[in-house]
């Protein structure tokens, strides 16, 4: 059996990850594990841009207003606020790395906008490739400490008297190894990938949760899941995002008619939050209409989205009539690993940060460009806290002793069915209680094997994320943000109110006792 010894072990390579890797290492020995390259995560496909207040006619109240409100109150107001006020300083920071934000012909900063915002606050790079350069600003500043071990699979926390003291990991060849870390970052990124239609890394399979979830550590508002009003589809499928920062520039939603779908739903019209739009778009195509976006109004968009233009040619997308086939799909998940202001989770040992972790400062729906923001800020006080924490005595050695995985289980592609029938951008207490049972009853029967393969650690992790997805959304008794039941409608201006703040944790329970409703 391998063993391998840290002060901090991160999982995952995405921006929250590297950026705590890089803010820690000048002090602590790091490792970074990544289930596949570097470059195979969220961040670096992101588009968009980093939403911050820092034009002058802009403040961080007025970015704290725009994310509660997107968010439908359900924030957790602090963290909120230290995300605004302490974003445009890690702003600084990218740029003293290198990151070249694109600017104008005068050298001032371009801002895009994107839906919810009430001003233009989003910095890009590249136009629309903004993840991608920020990663490969980060690798560079990371790439001679050798930090990061790709192609390999955190599948089981080790813990000893309440403490989480490292993972056991998979590689590519099947081989085991136990890595024994003072401190345990998860940064693995959300659970879009449970959804077949996703704008997600494909390695995006809500492995943190499951393992946190596992280990006994409390997730929260699992049942808020984003879902990008505009992914590019070919053929019925997804194959790519189309930036809400084209509607920023003028472009509109329409349906096989073309006519405007946003209009008269919503003040903000298309640049409304996600969760509104995307139900225009779903309900549009539960009717049997085609959805597009109609970017004729959008000047130069080669020039300003080369990603996008790039995407669309590779793809056999004509963008000549300036008609692009579009649908919702799932992009984002608020929920994850509860941790409190500085990454750290109920477990001792146990931090996370980036989309794997429940911050708060979503809500019940995100605002647009704030994830990327989120990923450096609370890496930043992540390792602000790390760095005043000892190193722990770790154990000379360990025993592996195998693992449960499930006796039986449908194919990846099924799982993703059941979320998309039952737990999709419209749920109902019949559907809901459907899937927690199919989950449930996938979990009742498992097996103990020495070496699983990555497949079937991964096929136990989808169903115990859609079992805890299912079941978090079962309990929540309201439509609020994403998470839209219609058996509990909402009122049509709840957008705009104080609403009361509702926060749940679903505390470890034993899944085989579990009624899942
Ligand atoms: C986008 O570019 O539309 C995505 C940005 C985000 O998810 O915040």
């Amino acid at each position: 059996m391998n063993i391998r010894k840290t002060d901090v072990l991160i999982l995952g390579s995405g921006l929250s990850g590297l950026m705590s890797a890089q803010l820690l290492s000048s002090e602590k020995n790091v490792i970074v594990l990544t289930k596949n390259r570097l470059e195979d995560s969220n961040s670096y496909l992101a588009q968009g841009g980093i939403a911050a207040a820092v034009q002058a006619d802009d403040s961080w109240y007025s970015h704290f207003l725009d994310s509660i409100q997107a968010g439908c109150h359900h924030n957790n107001k602090s963290t909120t606020k230290a995300l605004v006020r302490e974003g445009p300083a890690m702003i600084e920071k990218l740029i003293e790395f290198g990151v070249g934000f694109d600017r104008d012909s005068d050298g001032h900063y371009q801002f895009g906008r994107e839906g919810a915002h009430s001003l233009s606050r989003i910095l890009h790079v590249g136009g629309d490739s903004t993840g991608k350069h920020v990663i490969e600003v980060l690798k560079k500043t990371i790439s001679e400490k050798d930090l990061v071990i790709e192609g390999e699979t955190a599948i089981k926390l080790i813990i000893q008297n309440d403490r989480c003291l490292g993972v056991w990991s998979l590689n590519d060849n099947g081989e085991m190894t136990a890595n024994l870390a003072s401190a345990v970052v998860i940064a693995t990124g959300g659970y879009s990938g449970l959804y077949p239609l996703n704008s997600n890394a494909s390695t995006i399979t809500g492995d943190g949760v499951a393992l946190a979830y596992e280990a006994g550590t409390s997730v929260s508002d699992m049942e808020f899941i984003q879902f990008h009003p505009t992914l590019l589809m070919k053929n019925g499928l997804g194959i790519g995002l189309v930036s809400e920062a084209v509607r920023g520039k003028g472009a509109v939603l329409i349906d096989e008619n073309g006519e405007a779908l946003m209009d008269g739903q919503h003040p903000m019209k298309d640049l409304a939050p996600r969760d509104i739009v995307a139900r225009v778009l779903y309900r549009t195509r539960q009717c049997g209409k085609q959805t597009f976006l109609d970017i004729r109004n959008v000047q130069d968009f080669p020039q300003k989205f080369p990603t996008i233009t790039q995407l669309c040619e590779k793809n056999g997308v004509s963008l000549e009539k300036g008609i692009i086939p579009i649908a919702p799909g799932a992009h984002f998940t608020m929920g994850g690993i509860d941790v409190d202001g500085f990454g750290k989770s109920t477990l001792n040992g146990l931090y996370a940060v980036g989309e794997a972790a429940n911050t708060g400062v979503h809500g019940a729906n995100r605002l647009a460009s704030n994830s990327l923001l989120e990923g450096l800020v609370f890496a930043n006080r992540l390792a602000g806290n790390l760095l005043k924490e000892p190193s722990r005595r770790l154990p000379a050695e360990l025993e592996w002793s195998g693992m449960e995985i499930l006796k039986e289980s449908p194919s990846h592609a099924h799982l993703r069915e059941i979320m998309n029938k039952y737990i999709g951008i419209e749920r109902n207490i019949d559907g809901l209680k459907k899937a927690a049972e199919i989950f449930n009853q996938l979990l009742q029967y498992t097996k103990r094997i020495e070496v699983p393969s990555l497949e079937q650690v991964q096929l136990r992790n989808q169903v115990l994320t859609g079992w805890i997805v299912a079941t978090s959304a079962l309990q929540r008794t309201e439509s609020r943000g994403s998470h839209y039941r219609t058996d509990f409608p909402e009122k049509d201006d709840r957008q705009w109110k104080q609403r009361r703040i509702i926060r749940r944790k679903l505390e470890h329970e034993s899944i085989k006792s579990s009624s899942g409703a």
